[in-house]
Order: C-alpha cells, then structure tokens, then sequence
C-alpha cells in the first residue's frame, strides 16, 4: 500500500556530500505515492545539479529566494502552504542553526518560517561538528519546536571519520516519513464524516445543490484514516477520488444523507459534519421534465431534515462536530448554531472569500467549543484536517 498517497512533500536539499542520497529519497517517496517538489539552497547545487533533481521530481527546482520567474509560477509562500511534510534531508550543521534562529536569507529558510506544515529533519555532519554542544543545542531546540529529527546515522564518513553524523538512509528517511503521518491519535474509534453538497431534485433533469466540492470533508475522513480510526465517508455527488482506506457511502439528497448517517453513526464516536446539505428541497419532484410557463415560475420548497441535529439526539455519548458557513458574523453565527443544533463543537467556516471555502484548496477557519476557541490560519485543506483530527484527539479522546 502506498503509505504517501496524496501527500505533498517539499525536500529541502541543502549543502554537504550527503546531498547526492537526496536524489534516492525523491524517487523513494514518489515510490510511496507522494507529489515532490525540490528546493535546494546554493550551497547543495555545488554537490548536486539541480537539473537531476528536476528530473526525478518531474518539475523544475526552486532555489532563489528572489527569482521572479518561479514566484509567478508558484511563489514560495504558496510553496509553503501547498506541503503537507516540509523534509530537509540533507541538513548541514549551518542551516539547522539558521532554522534556529529562524533566519529567511535562503528560499528554504524562507519556506521553514512560512509553512503551517510538519517539518522533518535528516541532520548530516562531520562526527565532531555533530556532537559540539552548539549543535547539539539546536537540535534540542529543533526538537521542542515539535520539529521530527531522522538520524543521524554512526559509520564511516566521507572525511574518513567514525562516528555519528551521517544522514540516515533513504530507505529508512522515507520510512520514517511515512509513519508521520499515521499517528495512532484515533486508533481504535469510528468516525462518521458527511461531505459534499446534496441534491435536491426538482423535476428529472434539474436539480438544487451548491458549490461544495467535498474537498474539506474528504481532507478531514484522509486525515482521520491517518490517525488510525475506522472512517465512514458520507458523500454527496462530487468530481473527486475518494481517500484510501475509508467505506464511502454515496448519496443524492439531503433525506439519503440523513439515512446514511443515523445507520453508520449508532455505534461510532465522532461524527462530523461536513457538508453542505441543502436546507430545502421541493415539495413535489415532478414525474416530466417541467415545461416552460411563461416569464417567470415560482417552485414549492418545504424544509430537509436536519441531519446533524438528528445524529446529536440520537446519539448523545457521540462527540459531534459541525460547521458553520457564514458569510457575516461568522462567529455569532456559527456559537448560535452550536446551541441550537446541541452540537459538541463547531467549525466556523467564513464563505464569502474565493481564496477558501467552498470548492478552494485553502481553508481559514475557527474551531468553537463552549470553552474554547481556536483560530487555525490559511492552509491547505489537507493541513488543516490534520490540524482540526489532532485538535479533537487531543482534546476530547486522549
Ligand atoms: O466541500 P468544499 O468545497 O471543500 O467546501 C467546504 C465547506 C465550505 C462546504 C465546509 O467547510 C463547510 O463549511 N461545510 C458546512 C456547510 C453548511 O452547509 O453549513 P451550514 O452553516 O448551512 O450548516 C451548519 C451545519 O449543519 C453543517 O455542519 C451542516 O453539515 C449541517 N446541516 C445543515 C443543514 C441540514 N439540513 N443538515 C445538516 O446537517
């Protein structure tokens, strides 16, 4: 099984004789089903050639913070916010101190500041460089920082030293890469995620639905997966490929959706909901396609249930997550529905923007709880369903 699948990967190469292993780690990864895409500091290009990299990662290599050609193409702040894994494999004992300091003279070190994503690093020195206490602080600091330290390796190193210091394998990067992302922060728990818009029909031919491209819904049953919980994945119609790993229940209507999830919701404990389900539907669906009655016509609409309310009810031991897309007053909006729909938490989803919300790849949300509220920045819906599984293990299962 392909442990990356889906994940986007930037490999940060920087300077050292480690720097040609850097070529196998992109084919390793791309192996395991992750999209690559390579930056290399000044400093690597004098071990490697960046057209090699391009090569094997099959898209150009980003390397100068100021080139105005590759910030049209995809700038290095959008870089850093595409990357669900940020991986600097090799790391010279000089760029984990300017990751310390948090210094942007380097595209890389710019990416390291701007990214909402993991970082990991595959530290490869000298042996003695490696074990000096000034090293050895900026790896502990690295560290706190929640930053993923692979290796070093002990052996026989370029210079002809013994120690430790070298960069761990590829094999073993990669390796220890995939298990980043299957944190066990679920294992053992079954979650029920609704996506996508819902249908409505009107006549055979015509519809009510809305723009929701399920991409939010899918992001978070992917990351749910990862954290090792049993996910069903409701969905209404939409145009992309379900994650792997997951049942996935097709729907059309809203009453198809509320079906789906008070059966697959009775024995799970968390429910999210996701999608963006029509709030009415009409009251006849005619037999015919509806003929043309002049200039104007006016459709009977009468309310669809409301599936989230309907789970929360039935089900009150379940933690039951909803959102809430507004596009003014998001908050009070959004805490209004918490109380009326008895929900556990919502997430406040602010859809007047084209940059997030519906059908966008980015996302910029709150989470609100009765004690709590957390602001999660704009990041790849992919980023921020990790963030959103990992907020709600954390705080309500562990
Ligand atoms: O799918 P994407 O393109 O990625 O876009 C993501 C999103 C913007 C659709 C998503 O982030 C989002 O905000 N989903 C909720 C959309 C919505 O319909 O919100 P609402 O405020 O109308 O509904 C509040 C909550 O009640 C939601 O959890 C909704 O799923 C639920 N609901 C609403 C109506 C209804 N009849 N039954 C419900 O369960």
């Amino acid at each position: 099984m392909s442990t990356l699948s889906n994940k986007r990967i930037i490999l940060g190469v920087t300077g050292g004789i480690a720097a040609y292993k850097s070529a196998e780690v992109v084919r390793r990864l791309q192996d395991q089903g992750a999209e690559v895409r390579v930056v290399m500091t000044p400093a690597a290009s004098e071990f490697i050639r960046p057209l090699t990299m391009q090569a094997l990662s099959g898209h150009p290599v980003h390397s100068d913070l100021l080139d105005s050609e590759a910030e049209a193409g995809m700038g290095h702040i959008e870089l850093a916010r595409w990357a669900d894994l940020l991986l600097i494999a090799p790391a010279s004992a000089d760029f984990i101190a300017n990751m310390v300091h948090g210094k942007a003279d380097s595209l890389l070190g710019a990416i390291h500041l701007a990214t909402p994503a993991k970082v990991a690093v595959a530290p490869a020195m000298n042996q003695a460089m490696w074990s000096h206490p000034a090293s050895l602080a900026n790896i502990d600091t690295l560290e706190q920082r929640g930053v993923t330290m692979i290796g070093p390796d002990e052996g026989i190193q370029a210079c002809g030293d013994i120690g430790p210091g070298r960069m761990e394998q590829p094999d073993s990067i990669v390796s220890k890469v995939s298990s980043l992302f299957q944190n066990g922060l679920l294992a053992g728990k079954k979650v029920v995620i609704t996506a996508g818009p819902t249908r409505e029909a009107l006549d055979p031919v015509r519809y009510i639905s809305n723009h929701s491209s399920g991409k939010m819904g899918f992001a978070l049953a992917a990351a749910a997966v990862e954290a090792g919980a049993e996910v069903c994945l409701i969905s209404g119609p939409v145009a992309i490929v379900p994650p792997e790993r997951c049942e996935v229940i097709s729907i059309v209507s809203a009453q198809d959706m509320l079906d789906a999830s008070l059966a697959t919701a009775a024995d799970a404990d968390i429910f999210i909901a996701a999608a963006a389900v029509a709030d009415y539907r009409a009251s006849t669906i005619a037999d015919q396609k509806i003929k043309k009655q002049g200039d104007s016509m006016t459709i009977s609409l009468e309310k669809n249930p409301d599936i989230v309310s309907a789970v929360a009810l039935a089900n009150p031991n379940l933690f039951v997550l909803g959102f809430a897309a507004e596009t003014q007053d998001v908050e009070t909006y959004a805490r209004e529905k918490l109380e009326r729909k008895k929900l556990s938490a919502i997430i406040a989803n602010d859809v007047s923007r084209t940059d997030v919300g519906f059908n966008a790849d980015d996302n910029e949300v709150s989470w609100i709880d009765r004690s709590s509220s957390v602001v999660f920045s704009k990041r790849s819906k992919t980023q921020l369903a990790r963030d959103i599984i990992e907020h709600l293990a954390k705080g309500h299962f562990h």
